[in-house]
């Protein structure tokens, strides 16, 4: 199983950065290695100080670097599914959808090159596969995709099976919106099945989610609220990363309030992290470009451990053998956090961020007696019967 790392974290924090320092250092430690962009500006690649290929190309020995071509993967696998949606655009009486215009809907492009990630991973080369992802909004909202598109796709496509094989051709063709034919529900189905393994293999427990940030209060602000909605959906967040930390000798006036004002936030980037470890990589004479210089900032990262041991942090949902559920929810406000029960589903709610937890058979038929959020943790009991027996 390759080990998997997701780097996250405001714009311009530094996440490409981080993200090939670590591959580096994982390389030159001998782990064979890929370091996939999903991002179409090409940085990981200057980052790395190379020119970027659209398949995974061998950068240095033991590197590899994809940065996925998205039009050319969306072309090749999903052509169906465009071939859909051009038929529901023009009886809508819209022009044509152009695969181009796919590319553009907010997320399309990561959902792809999460897709072609997958592929990587089940070919098994890998010991270490590094992500540089977008910045933290989009990246949860990708990331909550599949399990999002699981609740629509279950109630939706064997509806249309249904419809589609009771319903005449000659009655489809005179229903409003079009059906999908029988190939395009297949290319619907496996783009769903695709997705649920991405998110299999991003939350499984050879994965965990590095938060990068720098010392300052608008970036921590978010970094807080993007730990409790990486929990809320079930991704381990194994290590904070604050970058660009001013070094503090022999500091002009400017650079010692800086200094003075970075140093508050670091200490209350501890506390609110805690018990994660903060990984901290110093603001460099210059933009550490190439291999030699990323090596350097891993290695003043990471200092004496292990960054690619097996993650040692518990996933963040589980239900104890008494039927309890508790999902980790840290850093989460009380009065943000709500709950509903919504036939087999629990829906979660922490912020602006929702998650729809289908139930386990045991609990499905069970109502909910109490939940409470305590020390971090959302803990929902269950009545000992089923909702029936009331
Ligand atoms: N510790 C550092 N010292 C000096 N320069 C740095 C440091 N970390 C990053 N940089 C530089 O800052 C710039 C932004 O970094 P990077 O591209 O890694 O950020 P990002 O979070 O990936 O941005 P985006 O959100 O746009 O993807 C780059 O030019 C990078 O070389
Ligand atoms: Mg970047």
């Amino acid at each position: 199983m390759s080990r998997v790392l997701l780097f996250t974290g405001k714009g311009g924090v530094g996440k490409t950065t981080v993200a090939a320092a670590t591959a580096t250092l994982a390389a030159r430690s001998g782990l064979k290695t890929l370091v996939v962009s999903t991002d179409t500006a090409h940085s990981l690649a200057d980052a790395l100080g190379v020119r970027a290929g659209g398949e995974p190309t061998e950068i240095a020995p033991g590197l590899s670097l994809h940065q996925v071509d998205t039009q050319r993967a969306l072309e090749r696998q999903w052509g169906e599914l465009r071939d859909y949606a051009r038929g529901v655009f023009a009886e809508l009486g819209l022009d044509e959808v152009t695969a181009e215009e796919i590319t553009v809907l907010p997320g399309a492009e990561e959902v792809i090159a999460l897709l072609e990630l997958r592929e990587q991973a089940r070919t098994g080369l890998w010991d270490v596969i590094v992500i540089d992802c977008a910045p933290t909004a989009e990246t949860l909202r990708l990331l909550a995709l599949p399990e999002a598109l699981d609740w629509h796709v279950n109630r939706l496509l064997p509806i249309g099976r249904r419809l589609l094989s009771t319903i005449s051709p000659l009655v489809r063709r005179l229903a409003q919106v079009s059906m999908p034919e029988d190939h395009v529900i297949g290319a619907g189905e496996r783009l769903h099945r695709g997705l649920m393994e991405v998110r299999e293999l991003l939350t499984g427990p050879g994965a965990s989610v590095r938060l990068v940030l720098t010392p300052e209060a608008v970036v921590l602000a978010e970094a807080r609220r993007t730990l409790t909605s990486l929990s809320l959906y079930g991704y381990r967040v194994d290590a904070v990363i604050a970058n660009r930390v001013f070094p503090s000798e022999g500091a002009d006036p400017w650079r010692r309030k800086w200094v003075r004002a970075q140093a508050r936030h670091l200490a209350e980037v501890e506390e609110s992290f805690a018990p994660l470890p903060v990984h901290i990589v110093p603001y460099l004479e210059a933009e550490p470009v190439g291999l030699d210089a990323l090596a350097a900032v891993a290695e003043a990262m990471y200092g004496e451990g292990d960054p690619f041991a097996p993650p040692s942090v518990d996933p963040p949902l589980r239900i104890t053998a008494e039927g309890e559920l508790i999902l980790a929810l840290p850093l989460a406000d009380k009065d943000e956090v709500d709950l509903a029960r919504k036939g087999d589903e629990l829906i979660v709610n922490a912020g602006s961020y929702r998650r729809v937890l289908a139930l386990p058979a045991a609990l499905a038929r069970r109502s909910v007696r109490e939940a409470a959020l305590r020390d971090g943790f959302l803990r929902v009991r269950f009545e000992s019967g089923g909702p029936d027996d009331r």
